[in-house]
């Protein structure tokens, strides 16, 4: 009798966690078409960049270096203990309790590729971050229904050139298949870390972020080739059977580097459960002031939408090209939140903690422009009082 008992529990124990979600209960998931985000980024916890915290990567061994790859290397031994501290100390739950005081529902949270997987012959640690992922987003869930993007930043070869896409100077990932076979290793733990949440209808899968293999033109759309938009649209369709057949209620969103979403839209069906991510930076590359911020911002914003899928604006800050104003961030900040409101999706800024600590052109330095956190302790956020964009802006 016990032992049939047990086995019918475990049969059936079993068939639960098999079957695949029904449509029925899609209702509890996430929907993008819907949803009205307010977020942010936490940029540098579990995937680091020497622009977000200077002087911590300095006196942790990082002075001169330029990627987390060198710093690991540089590191040695030390790099796992390191990061474990940052792992617990630079995030914590006072966060996100502070963020959702201040009406924030959505969370990007970039992370390495190596949180996932380990690849042979790099120095990057895999240490305890999906441990502390969890934690996190366990806590931001439960204590305040806050949805969560589990953002896969980097890419073994490098997806950017950027130190942030796995390695400075380098994008090995296009047209290479080991990096590809690692990736989907990397896109299959995420997918399993969701899968066994206690909330696998709060998250949103990122598989990819800023793919370019043209650096020189980085920021415009031609800073992804045609070719290296079909190696990452053959990604993006490997990343997407991938989730349907785990389950096909977890949202994918979809980052194109530069290139818009009217270039992406129509590779996909209606039936794909899709949202498009676009970044839109004002710190280079276009003639943007503290004083003319408004215009590119509602620009960007009216040119966002598609007309077929959902459009979410993954990071954004205030840094302008010139003469940035630190006076001019309440409106410039609350002008940008209240047009990706309006015209997309909404946003997650770039990022929850930041301390660049170089000079802009103009007043400041990076901190300045870049730190949501600092915003909402000096109480600029009240997004109906930015300016509103008008049809000729
Ligand atoms: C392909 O990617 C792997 C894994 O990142 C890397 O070791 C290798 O050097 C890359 N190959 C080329 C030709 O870039
Ligand atoms: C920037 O500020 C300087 C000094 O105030 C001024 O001369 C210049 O015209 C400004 N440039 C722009 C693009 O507004």
């Amino acid at each position: 009798m016990r032992f049939t008992h047990f086995t019918l529990t475990l049969v059936t124990a079993l068939a639960a966690e098999a079957a695949p979600p029904t449509n029925s209960n899609r209702a509890a998931y996430l929907d993008w078409s819907t949803f009205k985000a307010n977020g942010v980024n936490l940029g540098g916890w579990l995937h680091q960049e020497q622009v977000i915290d200077p002087v911590w990567w300095d006196a942790n061994g990082g002075a001169g270096l330029l990627d987390e790859w060198d710093w690991c290397a540089n590191l040695g031994s030390q790099c796992g203990p390191r990061l474990e501290q940052r792992y617990s100390s630079f995030i914590t739950t006072t966060d996100i309790d502070k963020m959702a005081a201040a009406g924030i529902n959505v969370l990007r949270i970039p992370t390495g590729y190596n949180a996932w997987v380990q690849v042979p012959g790099s120095p990057l640690y895999t240490g305890s971050q999906t441990r502390f992922l969890r934690a996190i987003s366990d806590y931001a869930i439960r204590q305040y229904g806050i949805h969560i993007i589990v953002d896969i930043h980097s890419l073994p070869g490098g997806v950017n050139n950027l130190g942030l896409g796995g390695r400075e100077g380098r994008h090995d990932w296009f047209n290479n298949q080991t990096a590809l076979d690692y990736s989907y290793k990397a896109v299959d733990a995420a997918i399993k870390f969701i899968q066994e949440s206690d909330f696998p209808d709060k998250f949103t899968l990122q598989p990819l972020n800023e793919p370019v293999d043209n650096p020189a033109a980085f920021g415009f759309p031609e800073a992804l080739t045609d070719a290296g938009a079909t190696w990452v649209l053959s990604y993006f369709r490997g990343v997407l059977a991938r989730v349907q057949a785990a389950n096909a209620n977890t949202p994918v969103m979809l980052q194109g580097s530069f290139r818009p979403v009217s270039f992406w839209s129509p590779s996909f069906a209606d039936t794909d459960n899709i949202v498009f991510d676009v970044h839109n930076y004002y710190f280079a590359g276009r003639p943007t002031t503290s004083a003319n911020l408004p215009q590119f911002l509602c620009e960007d914003a009216q040119n966002a939408a598609d007309d077929r899928f959902p459009v979410f604006v993954g990071e954004w800050s205030i840094e302008a090209a010139s003469n940035n104003t630190l006076a001019s961030r309440p409106r410039n900040l609350n002008t940008g939140l209240k047009a990706w409101a309006q015209y997309t999706r909404g946003s997650s800024f770039w990022t929850w903690k930041f301390r660049g600590n170089v000079p802009v052109n103009g007043e400041g330095t990076q901190a300045e422009y870049w730190n949501y956190e600092e915003y909402v302790d000096a109480g600029f956020i009240d997004a109906g009082t930015g300016q509103a964009c008008t049809a000729s802006t």
